[in-house]
This record gives C-alpha cells, sequence and structure tokens, in this order.
C-alpha cells in the first residue's frame, strides 16, 4: 500500500496498548494516518511511550464498558487531532475455564469488553463519522472463535467474538447509508500478552500450529494488514464481512 493512503485521516484504536493495537498504529502511520490509541487509564504508563514514538499518534484514556468513558475519550481525541474517520474496535479480554467452572462475573468481565465494548465503541464512533458527514470506516476484531469454536477459548470468549461477527453485519447494513462501512478481522492465535500464559504450554502450541492448515500463528502485523485494508479506500465496496486471518485453520 501507498504511504499516503490516510493522509488527512485518524483511527482511533480501541486496546491501543496492547500487542495487536501497538502494531495497528504502527501499520496506520507509516500508511500517513493520525492515531488515537486508547487504553484503560491503568494502561497509561504503557500507552505513553508507545504513542510518543509513533508519528502523528495521541494516547487517550477509556474504559470500553462504559459507553460515557468512549464518548468522552473520543470527543478528547477529535479535540485533540480534529476528527475521527476510522474506528478499531478491538480491546478485548478472555477468562479461560471450562463451562462448568463459569461463574457470572468471569462471563460477564468478557462480555461486556468483547461484545458490549465493541458496541459501544462502534456506536460512538459512527456518531462522530455522521457528525463530520464523509462517512468512514470501522473495523471490529473478532476471532477465529467467532466462526469456529475450541473448548480451550472458553464459552464467553466464542460467544462473544460470534456476538461480534453478526453485530458487524447489522451495524454494517444500518449505517451504509451513510457510507460508513463495518467489517471485522477474525485472527487465528497471536503471540501478544493475550496469549502469553496458553503459549508457556508446548503442547499446545504444538497443537495450534499442526491444527493451522499453513503451519503458523498469525504475526500482529498480518493482522493489522488486513485491518489497514478494511479501513482504507480500497475496500469501500466491503461491508458486512469477517476476514478470517487464519493461515486456513476455518477452512475446514
Ligand atoms: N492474540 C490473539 O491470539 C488473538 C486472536 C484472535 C483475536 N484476538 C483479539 O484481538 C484483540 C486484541 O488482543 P491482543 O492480542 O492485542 O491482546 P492484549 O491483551 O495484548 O491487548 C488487549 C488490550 O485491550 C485493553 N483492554 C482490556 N479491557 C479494556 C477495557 N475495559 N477498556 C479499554 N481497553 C481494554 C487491554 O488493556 C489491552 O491493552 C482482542 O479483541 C482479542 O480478543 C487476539
Amino acid at each position: 500500500m501507498d504511504s499516503e493512503l490516510f493522509a488527512g485521516k485518524v483511527a482511533f484504536i480501541t486496546g491501543g496498548a496492547g500487542g495487536l493495537g501497538q502494531a495497528m498504529a504502527a501499520a496506520f502511520t507509516e500508511q500517513g494516518a493520525t492515531v488515537a490509541l486508547a487504553d484503560l487509564p491503568s494502561r497509561a504508563d504503557e500507552l505513553t511511550p508507545v504513542a510518543a514514538r509513533l508519528p502523528r499518534a495521541v494516547p487517550v484514556q477509556l474504559d470500553v464498558r462504559d459507553s460515557a468513558s468512549i464518548r468522552a475519550a473520543v470527543q478528547e481525541a477529535v479535540n485533540r487531532v480534529g476528527s475521527l474517520d476510522i474506528m478499531v474496535c478491538n480491546a478485548g479480554l478472555n477468562v479461560r475455564k471450562p463451562s462448568l467452572e463459569v461463574i457470572e462475573a468471569d462471563w460477564d468481565s468478557v462480555v461486556d469488553v468483547n461484545l458490549r465494548g465493541v458496541f459501544f465503541s462502534a456506536q460512538a464512533g459512527a456518531a462522530q463519522m455522521l457528525r463530520q458527514g464523509r462517512g468512514g470506516k470501522i473495523v471490529c476484531i473478532a476471532s477465529i472463535m467467532g466462526l469456529v469454536a475450541a473448548a480451550t477459548s472458553g464459552a464467553a470468549y466464542c460467544a462473544s467474538k460470534a456476538g461480534v461477527v453478526n453485530l458487524t453485519r447489522l451495524l454494517a447494513i444500518e449505517w451504509a447509508s451513510h457510507n460508513i462501512q463495518v467489517n471485522s478481522v477474525a485472527p487465528t492465535y497471536v503471540r501478544t500478552p493475550l496469549t502469553e500464559a496458553v503459549f508457556k504450554d508446548e503442547a499446545f502450541l504444538r497443537h495450534v500450529l499442526g491444527r493451522t492448515p499453513n503451519g503458523q500463528l498469525a504475526t500482529p502485523r498480518s493482522v493489522a494488514d488486513a485491518v489497514v485494508f478494511l479501513a482504507s479506500s480500497k475496500a469501500d465496496m466491503i461491508t458486512g464481512t469477517t476476514l478470517p486471518v487464519d493461515g486456513g485453520w476455518t477452512a475446514w
């Protein structure tokens, strides 16, 4: 892609301090975008230097479990960098337990961030795009576990990510007339803080690589490249879809 693909555009990335969020921020800024990197106040010490290392990046604080906090962060970003053209709903977490051991607090903590948080982030992004009146792009980060299931990923995670896949279709239909395209990316396993614990288990890593047709994990960059594509004008005709970045995992 050319380095000025996003010249004059602003991308707002939730979960910006995380493994995938940082890779996305780098990919967007390399293509000329300004980036608002948004994460929990408790991650501010990590987020600030990440933003400082990138050209045209500002850190913002939010908690995606709180819609008022999302709207305030969007407003703060717009005040600081002028607009919001791309909303990347990326913040996510997991609590891995067998279904019989899951308690309400486990379920709520996962669904509140992965599904409710994605919805209200998309809503706040779309509301700002409507105020600006020139459309925009929303890219949600689902997972292959929204398309297929694995007991090791847990019920709430699989259900929340499947919810993101269908939410993507609904929002795409609803906002198409406003020239807002809504899509998701569904990564396979990537080495990030989210998966650090599971990959300490060598047998699990061998299982994942053996289960993947191309025998590889995704890299943060491979996920970021898919996000950048869906957020670009090259994808103007694509809306309501979920793009697996999975080395073929969901092909069988
Ligand atoms: N790493 C993988 O293997 C993988 C695979 C498929 C999908 N994903 C998805 O990719 C996204 C990013 O994951 P990652 O691997 O970068 O994980 P990560 O743990 O490195 O980053 C997640 C970020 O989300 C932030 N976050 C959590 N709760 C939040 C809240 N309430 N408000 C604001 N921010 C919050 C965290 O602080 C963190 O910075 C997630 O949605 C995850 O489910 C990851």
